[in-house]
Protein backbone atom coordinates (compact mmCIF):
# COMPACT_ATOMS: atom_id res chain seq x y z
CA UNK A 1 0.00 0.00 0.00
CA UNK A 2 1.21 3.40 -1.33
CA UNK A 3 1.16 6.61 1.36
CA UNK A 4 -1.02 8.10 -1.08
CA UNK A 5 -3.81 5.76 -0.26
CA UNK A 6 -3.38 7.23 3.50
CA UNK A 7 -3.88 10.64 2.79
CA UNK A 8 -4.92 13.33 5.82
CA UNK A 9 -2.51 11.99 7.83
CA UNK A 10 0.92 13.00 9.12
CA UNK A 11 3.42 10.17 8.68
CA UNK A 12 6.76 9.96 11.12
CA UNK A 13 9.96 9.80 10.03
CA UNK A 14 12.84 11.05 7.75
CA UNK A 15 11.19 12.20 4.54
CA UNK A 16 13.87 10.61 2.12
CA UNK A 17 12.35 7.21 3.35
CA UNK A 18 8.33 8.19 3.12
CA UNK A 19 8.80 9.90 -0.34
CA UNK A 20 9.72 6.23 -1.40
CA UNK A 21 6.13 5.28 -0.90
CA UNK A 22 4.53 7.78 -2.58
CA UNK A 23 4.30 7.84 -6.51
CA UNK A 24 5.29 8.90 -9.24
CA UNK A 25 3.18 11.94 -10.19
CA UNK A 26 0.65 11.95 -7.99
CA UNK A 27 0.38 14.55 -5.65
CA UNK A 28 -0.90 18.18 -6.91
CA UNK A 29 1.16 20.41 -4.89
CA UNK A 30 3.92 20.19 -2.39
CA UNK A 31 4.87 22.94 -0.38
CA UNK A 32 8.90 22.84 1.43
CA UNK A 33 9.58 25.04 4.92
CA UNK A 34 12.67 22.45 5.79
CA UNK A 35 15.60 23.57 8.32
CA UNK A 36 17.35 26.58 7.24
CA UNK A 37 20.79 25.26 8.63
CA UNK A 38 20.73 28.31 10.77
CA UNK A 39 21.18 26.23 14.20
CA UNK A 40 17.77 26.31 15.00
CA UNK A 41 16.78 24.15 18.06
CA UNK A 42 14.49 21.63 16.49
CA UNK A 43 13.80 18.54 18.69
CA UNK A 44 15.29 15.88 16.55
CA UNK A 45 17.86 17.11 14.23
CA UNK A 46 20.99 19.43 14.45
CA UNK A 47 20.25 22.35 12.24
CA UNK A 48 23.59 22.51 11.42
CA UNK A 49 24.74 20.27 8.63
CA UNK A 50 28.20 21.16 6.12
CA UNK A 51 27.27 23.23 3.24
CA UNK A 52 27.96 20.56 1.07
CA UNK A 53 26.21 18.16 3.26
CA UNK A 54 23.20 20.42 3.39
CA UNK A 55 23.52 21.08 -0.55
CA UNK A 56 23.60 17.41 -1.25
CA UNK A 57 20.72 16.90 1.14
CA UNK A 58 18.52 19.43 -0.52
CA UNK A 59 18.88 18.10 -4.05
CA UNK A 60 18.24 14.62 -2.96
CA UNK A 61 14.73 15.31 -1.24
CA UNK A 62 13.71 18.39 -4.22
CA UNK A 63 14.54 15.00 -6.92
CA UNK A 64 11.95 13.21 -4.98
CA UNK A 65 9.63 16.38 -4.84
CA UNK A 66 9.73 16.80 -8.92
CA UNK A 67 9.34 12.86 -9.51
CA UNK A 68 5.92 12.46 -7.41
CA UNK A 69 4.48 15.92 -8.95
CA UNK A 70 1.72 15.69 -11.25
CA UNK A 71 2.38 17.66 -14.59
CA UNK A 72 0.30 20.12 -13.96
CA UNK A 73 1.14 20.37 -10.79
CA UNK A 74 3.34 23.20 -8.31
CA UNK A 75 6.32 23.08 -6.12
CA UNK A 76 7.00 25.74 -3.60
CA UNK A 77 10.35 26.07 -1.65
CA UNK A 78 10.58 28.61 1.41
CA UNK A 79 14.14 29.41 2.23
CA UNK A 80 16.72 31.85 3.06
CA UNK A 81 18.01 33.43 -0.09
CA UNK A 82 21.21 31.94 -0.01
CA UNK A 83 19.79 27.96 0.00
CA UNK A 84 17.46 29.07 -2.61
CA UNK A 85 20.04 30.01 -5.40
CA UNK A 86 20.90 26.53 -5.43
CA UNK A 87 17.27 25.29 -4.81
CA UNK A 88 17.18 27.25 -8.16
CA UNK A 89 19.86 25.92 -9.68
CA UNK A 90 19.04 22.74 -9.06
CA UNK A 91 15.21 22.83 -10.33
CA UNK A 92 16.20 24.66 -13.37
CA UNK A 93 17.23 21.75 -14.58
CA UNK A 94 14.27 19.81 -13.38
CA UNK A 95 11.18 21.67 -13.51
CA UNK A 96 10.06 25.05 -14.70
CA UNK A 97 10.47 28.57 -13.22
CA UNK A 98 7.45 30.04 -12.80
CA UNK A 99 8.03 32.95 -9.68
CA UNK A 100 10.62 33.88 -6.84
CA UNK A 101 7.93 35.44 -4.25
CA UNK A 102 9.63 37.72 -2.11
CA UNK A 103 8.03 37.59 1.75
CA UNK A 104 8.72 41.02 3.35
CA UNK A 105 8.78 39.47 7.29
CA UNK A 106 10.70 42.60 8.30
CA UNK A 107 13.28 42.36 11.67
CA UNK A 108 13.85 45.27 13.92
CA UNK A 109 16.48 47.23 11.86
CA UNK A 110 19.18 46.75 14.60
CA UNK A 111 22.68 44.96 14.43
CA UNK A 112 23.39 45.72 11.12
CA UNK A 113 22.66 46.58 7.55
CA UNK A 114 21.82 44.54 5.13
CA UNK A 115 20.14 42.30 7.67
CA UNK A 116 17.45 39.48 5.78
CA UNK A 117 14.11 40.91 5.95
CA UNK A 118 12.95 38.66 3.41
CA UNK A 119 12.33 34.97 3.05
CA UNK A 120 12.29 33.77 -0.88
CA UNK A 121 8.99 31.16 -1.71
CA UNK A 122 10.11 29.30 -5.08
CA UNK A 123 7.66 28.51 -7.26
CA UNK A 124 8.14 26.25 -9.77
CA UNK A 125 5.44 24.09 -12.07
CA UNK A 126 6.53 20.59 -13.64
CA UNK A 127 5.44 21.67 -16.87
CA UNK A 128 5.68 24.99 -18.71
CA UNK A 129 1.54 24.90 -18.22
CA UNK A 130 0.15 24.76 -14.81
CA UNK A 131 -2.36 25.05 -12.43
CA UNK A 132 -2.39 28.78 -10.79
CA UNK A 133 -5.59 31.06 -10.62
CA UNK A 134 -5.13 35.31 -9.93
CA UNK A 135 -5.47 36.18 -6.24
CA UNK A 136 -6.21 39.29 -4.88
CA UNK A 137 -6.04 40.76 -1.42
CA UNK A 138 -7.14 44.13 0.39
CA UNK A 139 -5.60 47.37 -0.61
CA UNK A 140 -3.19 48.61 1.84
CA UNK A 141 -4.28 51.15 4.22
CA UNK A 142 -2.81 54.02 6.27
CA UNK A 143 -2.15 52.98 9.66
CA UNK A 144 -0.88 56.34 11.19
CA UNK A 145 -4.03 56.92 13.50
CA UNK A 146 -7.37 55.59 13.51
CA UNK A 147 -9.09 58.03 11.23
CA UNK A 148 -6.01 57.87 9.05
CA UNK A 149 -7.32 55.17 6.43
CA UNK A 150 -7.03 56.16 3.05
CA UNK A 151 -5.27 53.77 0.55
CA UNK A 152 -1.50 53.67 0.45
CA UNK A 153 -0.85 53.54 -3.16
CA UNK A 154 -1.64 56.57 -5.21
CA UNK A 155 -2.74 54.02 -8.37
CA UNK A 156 -1.52 57.17 -10.89
CA UNK A 157 -5.05 58.84 -10.20
CA UNK A 158 -6.92 56.48 -10.72
CA UNK A 159 -8.43 55.57 -7.98
CA UNK A 160 -11.87 55.70 -9.20
CA UNK A 161 -11.03 52.71 -11.60
CA UNK A 162 -9.55 50.42 -8.38
CA UNK A 163 -10.73 46.68 -7.88
CA UNK A 164 -13.01 47.38 -4.50
CA UNK A 165 -11.65 44.35 -2.63
CA UNK A 166 -8.44 44.99 -3.32
CA UNK A 167 -5.35 44.54 -6.27
CA UNK A 168 -4.03 41.28 -7.78
CA UNK A 169 -1.04 40.00 -5.88
CA UNK A 170 2.58 40.27 -7.13
CA UNK A 171 5.49 38.22 -6.50
CA UNK A 172 6.53 40.43 -2.79
CA UNK A 173 4.10 40.26 -0.11
CA UNK A 174 3.87 42.81 2.57
CA UNK A 175 0.61 42.13 4.29
CA UNK A 176 1.49 38.32 5.74
CA UNK A 177 2.83 39.00 9.26
CA UNK A 178 5.03 36.27 11.78
CA UNK A 179 3.39 34.79 14.65
CA UNK A 180 5.35 36.82 17.42
CA UNK A 181 3.28 36.10 19.81
CA UNK A 182 3.88 33.49 22.24
CA UNK A 183 0.02 32.19 22.92
CA UNK A 184 -0.70 32.32 19.16
CA UNK A 185 2.39 29.78 18.33
CA UNK A 186 3.06 26.21 19.52
CA UNK A 187 6.53 25.62 20.94
CA UNK A 188 8.91 24.97 17.72
CA UNK A 189 11.43 27.52 16.45
CA UNK A 190 9.86 27.73 12.73
CA UNK A 191 5.93 27.88 12.88
CA UNK A 192 4.98 29.88 9.58
CA UNK A 193 1.26 31.84 9.41
CA UNK A 194 -1.44 29.69 8.44
CA UNK A 195 -2.55 32.77 5.96
CA UNK A 196 0.33 32.77 3.96
CA UNK A 197 -0.84 28.88 3.43
CA UNK A 198 -4.01 29.69 2.61
CA UNK A 199 -2.99 32.16 -0.03
CA UNK A 200 -0.48 29.28 -1.66
CA UNK A 201 -3.10 26.43 -1.44
CA UNK A 202 -5.92 28.91 -3.18
CA UNK A 203 -3.54 30.09 -6.05
CA UNK A 204 -2.52 26.43 -7.03
CA UNK A 205 -5.06 23.76 -6.45
CA UNK A 206 -8.47 23.08 -6.07
CA UNK A 207 -10.71 21.48 -3.66
CA UNK A 208 -10.27 18.22 -3.34
CA UNK A 209 -6.50 18.35 -4.89
CA UNK A 210 -3.47 16.40 -3.01
CA UNK A 211 -1.32 18.27 -1.20
CA UNK A 212 2.50 17.29 0.45
CA UNK A 213 4.27 18.59 2.97
CA UNK A 214 7.48 17.18 3.49
CA UNK A 215 8.89 18.93 6.41
CA UNK A 216 5.28 19.39 8.56
CA UNK A 217 6.54 21.33 11.84
CA UNK A 218 3.44 22.51 13.21
CA UNK A 219 1.00 21.48 10.64
CA UNK A 220 0.06 24.54 9.41
CA UNK A 221 -0.10 23.87 5.54
CA UNK A 222 -2.18 20.17 6.47
CA UNK A 223 -4.48 22.71 8.02
CA UNK A 224 -4.53 25.44 5.03
CA UNK A 225 -5.13 22.32 3.29
CA UNK A 226 -7.97 20.91 5.50
CA UNK A 227 -9.98 24.52 6.04
CA UNK A 228 -9.62 24.87 2.09
CA UNK A 229 -11.33 21.32 1.90
CA UNK A 230 -8.34 19.80 0.01
CA UNK A 231 -6.43 16.64 1.03
CA UNK A 232 -3.22 16.79 2.68
CA UNK A 233 -0.15 14.04 3.24
CA UNK A 234 2.57 15.23 5.76
CA UNK A 235 6.01 13.65 6.72
CA UNK A 236 7.46 14.96 10.14
CA UNK A 237 10.76 13.40 11.58
CA UNK A 238 10.20 14.50 14.88
CA UNK A 239 7.46 12.35 17.50
CA UNK A 240 6.29 15.17 19.29
CA UNK A 241 5.86 17.68 16.56
CA UNK A 242 4.17 14.96 14.73
CA UNK A 243 2.07 14.47 17.64
CA UNK A 244 1.25 17.86 18.04
CA UNK A 245 0.30 18.65 14.18
CA UNK A 246 -2.03 15.41 14.64
CA UNK A 247 -3.92 16.69 17.57
CA UNK A 248 -4.17 19.89 16.07
CA UNK A 249 -5.70 18.53 12.48
CA UNK A 250 -8.07 16.21 14.64
CA UNK A 251 -9.65 19.29 16.10
CA UNK A 252 -9.52 21.46 13.14
CA UNK A 253 -13.23 22.09 12.19
CA UNK A 254 -13.12 25.26 10.62
CA UNK A 255 -14.55 25.79 6.66
CA UNK A 256 -12.73 28.72 5.27
CA UNK A 257 -15.49 29.52 2.79
CA UNK A 258 -17.55 32.70 1.98
CA UNK A 259 -20.51 31.28 0.68
CA UNK A 260 -19.76 28.78 -1.81
CA UNK A 261 -16.30 30.10 -2.35
CA UNK A 262 -13.21 29.10 -0.81
CA UNK A 263 -11.17 32.09 0.62
CA UNK A 264 -8.57 32.58 3.18
CA UNK A 265 -9.45 35.07 6.15
CA UNK A 266 -7.03 36.85 8.66
CA UNK A 267 -8.62 38.50 11.51
CA UNK A 268 -12.45 38.23 10.54
CA UNK A 269 -11.84 39.95 7.08
CA UNK A 270 -10.94 37.99 3.84
CA UNK A 271 -7.21 38.52 3.26
CA UNK A 272 -6.91 36.05 -0.21
CA UNK A 273 -9.85 35.67 -2.44
CA UNK A 274 -9.40 34.09 -6.03
CA UNK A 275 -10.23 36.96 -8.77
CA UNK A 276 -12.73 34.58 -10.23
CA UNK A 277 -14.59 34.31 -7.33
CA UNK A 278 -15.22 37.83 -6.67
CA UNK A 279 -18.66 37.91 -8.56
CA UNK A 280 -19.87 35.47 -6.06
CA UNK A 281 -18.74 36.72 -3.24
CA UNK A 282 -19.28 40.53 -3.41
CA UNK A 283 -23.01 40.41 -1.81
CA UNK A 284 -20.90 39.07 1.26
CA UNK A 285 -19.17 42.40 1.81
CA UNK A 286 -19.62 46.56 2.60
CA UNK A 287 -18.99 48.04 -0.42
CA UNK A 288 -17.66 51.69 0.14
CA UNK A 289 -19.00 54.17 -3.06
CA UNK A 290 -16.13 53.52 -5.45
CA UNK A 291 -15.22 56.90 -7.08
CA UNK A 292 -12.49 59.38 -6.92
CA UNK A 293 -12.33 61.43 -3.65
CA UNK A 294 -15.14 59.66 -2.20
CA UNK A 295 -15.48 56.21 0.13
CA UNK A 296 -12.92 54.08 -1.22
CA UNK A 297 -10.08 55.91 -0.59
CA UNK A 298 -10.81 56.41 3.27
CA UNK A 299 -13.12 53.58 3.48
CA UNK A 300 -12.02 49.51 3.77
CA UNK A 301 -14.19 47.17 2.28
CA UNK A 302 -15.31 45.15 5.16
CA UNK A 303 -17.55 41.82 5.73
CA UNK A 304 -21.14 42.36 6.78
CA UNK A 305 -22.18 42.70 9.89
CA UNK A 306 -24.07 39.05 10.34
CA UNK A 307 -21.31 37.28 8.34
CA UNK A 308 -18.72 38.48 10.27
CA UNK A 309 -21.00 37.53 13.38
CA UNK A 310 -20.91 34.19 12.73
CA UNK A 311 -17.48 34.01 11.89
CA UNK A 312 -16.23 35.59 14.64
CA UNK A 313 -18.28 32.79 16.87
CA UNK A 314 -16.33 29.66 14.86
CA UNK A 315 -13.11 31.81 14.72
CA UNK A 316 -13.72 32.55 18.51
CA UNK A 317 -14.55 29.03 19.92
CA UNK A 318 -10.99 28.05 17.61
CA UNK A 319 -9.10 30.33 18.90
CA UNK A 320 -9.58 29.83 22.43
CA UNK A 321 -9.43 26.21 21.50
CA UNK A 322 -6.65 26.89 19.67
CA UNK A 323 -4.89 29.00 22.78
CA UNK A 324 -5.52 26.48 25.34
CA UNK A 325 -3.91 23.79 22.93
CA UNK A 326 -0.67 25.92 22.34
CA UNK A 327 -0.38 26.36 26.50
CA UNK A 328 -0.91 22.01 26.45
CA UNK A 329 1.63 21.83 24.34
CA UNK A 330 3.74 24.32 25.78
CA UNK A 331 3.86 22.96 29.06
CA UNK A 332 4.14 19.34 27.80
CA UNK A 333 7.08 20.39 25.72
CA UNK A 334 8.84 22.44 27.72
CA UNK A 335 11.17 19.63 29.26
C1 LIG B 1 11.19 24.81 9.18
S1 LIG B 1 10.34 23.58 10.03
C2 LIG B 1 8.77 23.54 9.25
C3 LIG B 1 7.79 24.43 9.92
C4 LIG B 1 6.42 24.36 9.32
N1 LIG B 1 6.38 24.95 7.99
C5 LIG B 1 5.39 25.03 10.21
O1 LIG B 1 4.77 26.03 9.80
O2 LIG B 1 5.24 24.60 11.34
C6 LIG B 1 11.11 22.11 9.47
C7 LIG B 1 10.58 20.83 10.10
O3 LIG B 1 11.15 19.72 9.37
C8 LIG B 1 11.42 18.66 10.27
N2 LIG B 1 12.47 17.84 9.60
C9 LIG B 1 13.79 18.10 9.54
N3 LIG B 1 14.42 17.17 8.79
C10 LIG B 1 13.47 16.31 8.37
C11 LIG B 1 13.48 15.15 7.54
N4 LIG B 1 14.61 14.68 7.01
N5 LIG B 1 12.30 14.52 7.30
C12 LIG B 1 11.14 14.98 7.83
N6 LIG B 1 11.07 16.07 8.62
C13 LIG B 1 12.22 16.73 8.88
C14 LIG B 1 11.86 19.35 11.55
O4 LIG B 1 11.67 18.52 12.68
C15 LIG B 1 10.94 20.60 11.57
O5 LIG B 1 9.80 20.37 12.32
Amino acid sequence: MTLINKLDMIHLGNCLDLFKDIPDNSIDMIFADPPFNLKKKYRSIKDNMLEEEYKEWTVAWLSECVRTIKPEGSLFVHNIPKWLVHCVSTLNDLAHFKHWIAWDAPTAPMGKSLQPAHYGILFYGMEKKTKIYEMRYPHKRCRKTRSCNHLLKDYGGKKDTVHPFGPLVSDVWTDIHRIKHKKFRDNHPCQLPIHMLERIVLASTDEGDVVLDPFMGTGTTALAAKRLGRRYIGFEIDPTYQELCSRKLEAETFESKLGDAWVGFYRGEVLSLRNEDWEAVKEYFEIPACSWGTAIDFKAITLKKDIKNSLKDAMSTKSSKQRKNNEQNNTKNAV
